[in-house]
């Protein structure tokens, strides 16, 4: 059997927006510290930032990057990481048991960001503090000049203003294991009330409201709707996040993950629509997808109990070429929903559940998961393309009957390119495939890449850095106005075409 669809300009889904292609830096862990920033490494700049790991970064091709939590802004105090690094305090980090230092704080954060050309994204503290923090934090970081707060920051040697547009209402107020956790009526109305006041400061700030933690949430859609109706005219966009990992050997349930993560989001699309026709507003909220990722939590929660130590090893996942799928599946998902996904950060950058591993004092390098994220930044620039899947199927538990060919394509309408972004499903099996494209202008492969490996628990690691890396593909061949592949069994492709 095999797959097919056809591609015509003339049906597209809409543009990418850069950030789409974001990630996240959280004080968890070692990504932090001796992850992006470790005085003393051979390779430190005079900041302290690795420039192994700012390299590696680049390459990946990330746009916005969100800090500085996740759990750990809802008991953070962001004071506490500005202004002379040796007076700034140690403190207990609740949602991580472990010790805070403070020695990388907002100032360190902007240097970092703008380093990797990169775009702030900054979280708010909605746990445990409130309107007045926001507006210090707001005012510190974006005000010019002649302020306590603003010259508080130029005293601290940051002249120029920090320029932060796009700010998170806090972070998965809807979970109950969030220090200062929230019921919808009450985080929408905290929410409402900070955005209407950094408005009053800025009315040009973009804000993101909390949505549901995942998908299974028994508040979940509920929680979207009473959050919206208080915040709907104040906020740009909604959050969601979402783990997924393979449970009990089910990998055929784990390679089709994105289906759950194409219906969350067609999901919270409905729920913002829904309020905003209750409202009679034209306005859409659109989604940030601002935590998505593989993630072995079932690992994390047999661990040991954490003890408060300074950055511990915490949820250092090593991926497998089969999580590397399932990443790029996830990535064909979001470009799928281009139209509404408008930001979108994977979870997260540096060490901990990332695509870029460190050592102290040593190397940095790319895990599996690095390709795919990094292919899809570098290519899938433009106007997503609707693509309708003729495919064969098979059976899962989780999400039953599921087509075995995921994908995508974007067209760059400056150069005529496009890119087409495949996954086979099939474990065992390769998926003939040919892709109708008579109506584009293409007249050449530029290139056919192909992540897969015969051992689908192949791993990159610090001994075996580059055991997975993505390599040619065979026998792609456009003629007669279609393109004829095969895809390998259980592989991520990308398809240049120009
Ligand atoms: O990314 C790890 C954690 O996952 C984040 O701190 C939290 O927001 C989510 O539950």
């Amino acid at each position: 059997a095999s797959a097919r669809f056809t591609l015509d300009p003339a049906f597209a889904v809409g543009e990418v927006n850069p950030r789409l292609f974001g990630s996240f830096v959280e004080h968890l862990g070692r990504c932090v510290y001796t992850g992006i920033h470790e005085p003393g490494h051979p390779a430190a700049d005079e900041a302290g930032l690795r420039t192994d790991v700012l390299a590696l970064i680049r390459e990946l091709g990330v746009s916005v990057i969100r800090y500085p939590g996740g759990n750990f802004v809802s008991g953070y105090k962001w004071e506490d990481g500005v202004g002379p690094v040796e007076e700034r305090p140690r403190r207990l980090d609740l949602a991580w048991r472990s010790t805070e230092t403070n020695r990388f704080g907002l100032s360190e954060y902007i240097d970092f960001v703008r380093k990797v050309d990169g775009e702030p994204m900054m979280a708010l503290n909605l746990g445990t503090r409130g309107v007045a923090d926001a507006l210090e934090l707001q005012e510190y970081a974006n005000h010019p000049s002649g302020t306590a707060l603003a010259d508080l920051r130029i005293g601290h040697g940051d002249k120029d203003p920090h320029g932060i547009r796009l700010w998170c209402l806090g972070n998965e107020m809807d979970g109950p294991w969030q220090t200062g956790h929230k019921t919808a009526e009450e985080y929408g109305r905290l929410a409402a009330e900070t955005a209407r006041a950094m408005r009053q400061i800025d009315p040009d700030v973009e804000l993101v409201a909390c949505g549901s933690s995942n998908q299974s949430m028994p508040t979940f859609a509920t929680w979207e709707a009473t959050v919206l109706q208080e915040t709907y005219d104040l906020v740009d966009h909604i959050s969601l996040h979402a783990y997924y990992e393979e449970r009990d050997g089910d990998r055929d349930s784990f390679l089709a993950s994105a289906v759950d993560m194409e219906s969350f989001i067609e999901n919270v699309v409905a729920t913002c629509d829904h309020i905003g026709a209750r409202l009679k507003s034209k306005k859409k909220i659109n989604l940030s997808f601002d935590e998505w990722n593989v993630w072995y939590q079932t690992h994390y929660h047999r661990a040991e109990p954490l003890n408060w130590e300074e950055a511990p090893r915490l949820l250092e996942d090593n991926y497998s070429v089969t999580d590397a799928v399932v990443v790029g599946s996830l990535l064909i998902a979001l470009l799928r929903h281009a139209d509404r996904v408008t930001v979108a950060c994977l979870a997260q950058l540096v060490n901990v559940i990332a695509p870029i591993m460190t050592e102290p004092g040593g190397p940095a390098w790319r895990q599996t998961t690095f390709y795919p994220f990094a292919q899809a930044s570098a290519h899938g620039r433009g106007r997503v393309l609707q693509v309708n899947v003729d495919s064969p199927t098979y059976e899962t538990a989780g999400y039953g009957e599921v087509p075995l060919l995921h994908a995508t394509a974007v067209l760059d309408e400056s150069t005529g390119a496009v890119t087409v972004f495949a996954v086979n499903r099939d474990q065992h099996r390769p998926l003939p495939l040919e892709i109708a494209l008579h109506a584009l202008p293409v007249t050449r492969v530029v290139e056919h890449t192909v992540l897969a490996d015969a051992d689908p628990e192949a791993r990159n690691t610090l001994t075996d850095p580059e055991r997975v890396t993505p390599h040619p593909g065979e026998d792609t061949a456009l003629a007669d106005g279609a393109l004829r592949t095969t895809l390998e069994p259980m592989s991520w492709n990308v398809i240049r075409l120009a």
